[in-house]
């Protein structure tokens, strides 16, 4: 058996963007072809615990088991280049937990990449605390770039509430900023889970395939104005003007998508079914809710967090086939060592958690 040494730990929550990042200008680095704004999530997030160990081959669990194939290529790729960049070469032991069901369909790779990324480096630096990693040349801003190698919507998982990913002039001016904190305005997200199938395209293709499309200049010139109308509607906490914003966004992100070559159709004819039906009930019943869509056909429903629960009662009568993830605004990541009899406490409560959901 190796000898394991010191356990870190990191949480990373998830998070919905409202503005899409979509297209890059340098895949290699990460540089994405627009600004975009996310609302870090509280519920939905990987808690990945991280170890140093002998040997040569890395041991990785998800949710206590090993990787399903289709998920795996994008964490293994990450350590790998991590440790190059880096200059590790110890072996590590993973154990990651999502606290939302685990699917390649369901959540971005956020979270998961974005506490691989701190997880790891904690293991091979030996920082137990957000101080130690600054003391060992990991500042936060460094930490957001390498999580961003990963998955490029990573990092704005490492702060909370609304965070600006700034593409900036050039890649190396790339930066993160807070546009207000989660207690700002208190906003739900309702995650609709039309279906838990891994996605048709990867958002990697897509990212590549979006200079092909008629569309994609055109949103490119229009989306500064769009980001501005999103953030003072954030500003004022102005849930109608966001929702008009949002749901605009997400469309148009889709319309790049499908107009693609390679095109990408991420959206069901449930899904079509479900925008209607929010859209018709907004003018019907006043529902104060708005949609958005990820690389994906699950709709996300963004409302005030007190109507939540009525909300998601609404969806629930109207459409009892599908499962409710009722998620929130939140703040960014937790980073820490794990004291050995903590270890299995961490992964107990994780389970309570997700049987309790
Ligand atoms: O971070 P990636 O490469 O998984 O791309 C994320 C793309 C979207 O989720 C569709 C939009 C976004 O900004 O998160």
């Amino acid at each position: 058996m190796p000898s394991q040494k010191i356990s870190v730990i990191a949480t990373v929550p998830s998070n919905i963007a409202l503005v899409k990042y979509w297209g890059k200008r340098d895949p290699e680095t990460q540089w994405p072809a627009n600004d975009s704004l996310s609302m870090t999530l509280s519920v939905a997030k990987s808690i990945t615990e991280a170890s140093v160990i002998d040997g040569q081959e890395d041991r990785f669990f998800l949710n206590d088991k090993g990787f399903a194939a289709t998920c795996a290529a994008k964490p293994l790729n990450h350590l790998r280049r991590l440790r190059r960049e880096l200059g590790f070469s110890s072996a590590l032991l993973i154990h990651s937990s999502n606290t939302f069901p685990t699917s390649c369909g369901i959540a971005s790779s956020a979270s998961g990449l974005g506490a691989l990324t701190l997880a790891a480096i904690g293991a091979w630096t030996g920082a137990q605390s957000w101080e130690d990693l600054a003391a060992c040349g990991y500042s936060m801003k460094r930490l957001q770039a390498l999580a961003r190698l990963g998955s490029g919507s990573a990092c704005r998982s490492f702060l909370g509430g609304f965070v600006e990913w700034e593409a900036g002039p050039s890649s190396e001016a790339q930066q993160i900023n807070l546009v207000a904190n989660s207690e700002h305005w208190p906003l739900a997200d309702i995650i609709v889970v039309v279906s838990a199938a891994a996605k048709p395209t990867l958002s990697s293709e897509g990212h590549l395939a979006a200079w092909t499309s008629p569309l994609f200049q055109p949103r490119l010139a229009l989306l500064p104005e769009r980001l501005d109308r999103v953030k003072a509607a954030i500003k004022r906490r102005d849930l109608e003007d966001l929702g008009r914003e949002i749901e605009a966004e997400a469309l148009d992100m889709h319309a790049v998508m499908l107009s693609s070559k390679p095109a990408a159709n991420y959206l069901l004819p449930a899904t079509s079914h479900f925008l209607a039906w929010l859209r018709a009930e907004r003018l019907k019943s006043g529902l104060s809710a708005y949609f958005t869509l990820d690389a994906g056909p699950n709709p996300h429903v963004i409302c005030e967090r007190d109507d939540a629960a009525w909300v998601a009662n609404r969806i629930q009568a109207e459409f009892p086939q599908f499962d409710l993830l009722v998620d929130a605004i939140g703040d960014g990541p937790t980073f820490g060592s794990v004291p050995k009899a903590e270890n299995s406490e961490w992964k107990k409560s994780m389970l309570t958690r997700r049987q309790e959901q």
